[in-house]
Order: structure tokens, then C-alpha cells, then sequence
């Protein structure tokens, strides 16, 4: 479905603070995986799913998807088909435009040419029926300016907007990591239910060792641009958060290191 073939990427090049991330990576993701994706600091998370955005450009390597070479699409073009949260709730709505008009901007981000710009009692109805599905009164809410929402509200509206017209792909960086434990667990919970019911192939970073083992199908953990364990079914069910760490510090001689992540054990 998504295939990385022998990406590479390096930062700065030749320049003193040159930094080689990734150097022929490859993975492949199929349709419906549900990856939780977890690793030190600098692992490559992040700059993983900015080059399957498009938002940063690999030096080498090709992004295949639905059989499609899209290494060379841009960014605004791949935003059409692969639907991306991020950590930063600023990021991702538009603050000086209502909740409706960024739904309606996001709707008629899609190809589907029936839908004009403008906004119409139907529209309302369905914004509302999305809204409604997550507890924070967002429905009545409509008129409201973006930039008056809080974070969690925020992140909300741009997991509905990032999923509203099924994506290929949904990328989420670690997009409850600045919210309150409380927000935090509800759009945790809104996210699973969205991705389960529509069936959304997604990748999420997320610095919460236990969700990643809760949550989705597959679990890869990352470590100096490599993938350094990739675990599925019944081997990530049985697994728990002291195996996970322990089984990383056998295969890299080294602690598990990332400053986000609890390491409870
Ligand atoms: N735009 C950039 N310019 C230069 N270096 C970068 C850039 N983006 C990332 N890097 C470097 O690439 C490496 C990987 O960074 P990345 O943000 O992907 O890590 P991460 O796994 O997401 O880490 P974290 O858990 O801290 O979010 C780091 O060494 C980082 O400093
Ligand atoms: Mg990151």
C-alpha cells in the first residue's frame, strides 16, 4: 500500500553540523495497519513522516503509494490523499476562520468537484453530526473563531478535518503530547474510534509506550534512522512495557532514551 524504498536524508550537507538520518531505509506498510510508532529522541519519527508528507524531500529513496510514485508530488498536492495531525495544536486549523469554514475548507480540499466553496444548511447538518461525536460542545459551536479553542478543541477539529474525506494515509505526531492528561486521553480515544470505523491505514508517533502497545496492529520502534524492531499481532498483544524496553536495550547494548517517554517499570 505504502512502500519506502532506500530512502535516504541527511541534513546539512557538508557542513559542520552535518547529520545523516536515514541511509537506505525501507518499510512497508499495508492496507489497514494501524502503526504506533516509538523511539529515542532524534530517532527519525518526525522526519519519517515529513518525507511521506512531502514537507521534507529525501536525497535518495522512492515513496510508492497504491503503486504510484509520488516521491517527486508535492507536498500541497499529497495533501489531498495523506491527512496529518501534529504535535502543535496551532498547526493544522486556520485561527482567524470559524470551525465551520475550516470544515468546509477541508471538504473542499478534496477532488470531489459536487462540493463548491460556501456554506449551505447540509454541510452544517454533517459538521455538526461529526462534531457531536467527541464530548467537547464543539456543535454549537459552528460560528466560533479557531483561535478561541483551546489546544485539545483544536486538535479535535484537526483530526476531524485530517479524516473527514478518508485519507490513503493518516500521519499523527505525537498529537496529544501537549494536551492535558484529561484532553489528552479523549482525543487519544476519538482517534481510535475515527481510524477503527473508516478503517484508515495510519502511522502514529506517540512518546506513550503503553498506548503504542494498546493501540493499533503493528508496532515499530525506531533508533538512528533504522527500524529496529517491527512487531504485529499476537507478539505485540503479549508484549509489555519492561519487555519492549528490555528487548531494546539487547539488540542496541544501550537504554531506551527519550526524554517524553515515562519509562515505567
Ligand atoms: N529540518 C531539519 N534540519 C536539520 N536537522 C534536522 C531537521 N529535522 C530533523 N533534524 C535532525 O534529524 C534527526 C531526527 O530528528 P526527528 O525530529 O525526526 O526525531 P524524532 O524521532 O522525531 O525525535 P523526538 O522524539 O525528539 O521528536 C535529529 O538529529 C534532528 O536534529
Ligand atoms: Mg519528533
Amino acid at each position: 500500500m505504502l512502500v519506502l524504498k532506500n530512502i535516504s536524508k541527511t541534513f546539512n550537507h557538508n557542513t559542520p553540523y552535518e547529520n545523516k538520518v536515514f541511509s537506505h531505509l525501507s518499510f512497508k506498510v499495508n492496507e489497514g495497519d494501524f502503526i504506533t510508532i516509538v523511539g529515542g529522541n532524534g530517532a527519525g519519527k518526525s522526519t519519517l513522516l515529513n518525507i511521506i508528507s512531502g514537507a521534507i524531500q529525501a536525497d535518495s529513496g522512492r515513496i510508492i503509494l497504491n503503486g504510484k510514485d509520488i516521491s517527486k508530488v508535492p507536498e500541497y498536492k499529497r495533501a489531498v490523499f495523506i491527512g496529518r495531525v501534529f504535535q502543535d495544536p496551532m498547526l493544522g486549523t486556520s485561527p482567524s476562520m470559524t470551525i465551520e469554514e475550516n470544515l468546509s475548507l477541508a471538504l473542499s480540499r478534496s477532488n470531489n468537484i459536487s462540493l463548491k466553496w460556501g456554506l449551505n444548511i447540509n454541510k452544517q447538518k454533517l459538521f455538526k453530526s461529526y462534531l457531536s461525536n467527541i464530548p467537547l460542545g464543539l456543535e454549537k459551536r459552528l460560528k466560533t473563531k479557531v483561535s478561541l479553542l483551546s489546544g485539545g478543541q483544536r486538535q479535535a477539529l484537526t483530526l476531524i478535518m485530517a479524516t473527514m474525506k478518508k485519507p490513503d494515509i493518516l500521519l499523527l505526531d505525537e498529537h496529544t503530547a501537549s494536551l492535558d492528561p484529561k484532553t489528552a486521553l479523549l482525543v487519544n480515544n476519538m482517534t481510535e474510534e475515527i481510524i477503527k470505523k473508516n478503517k484508515i491505514t495510519t502511522l502514529m508517533v506517540t512518546h506513550n509506550l503503553e498506548h503504542a502497545l494498546k493501540m493499533g496492529n503493528r508496532l515499530i520502534m525506531m533508533h538512528n534512522g533504522r527500524i529496529i524492531m517491527d512487531i504485529k499481532g499476537e507478539e505485540k498483544a503479549a508484549m509489555d512495557i519492561p519487555q519492549l524496553l528490555d528487548k531494546f536495550e539487547q539488540t542496541q547494548g544501550e537504554k531506551f532514551a527519550n526524554d517524553r517517554v515515562m519509562l515505567a517499570r
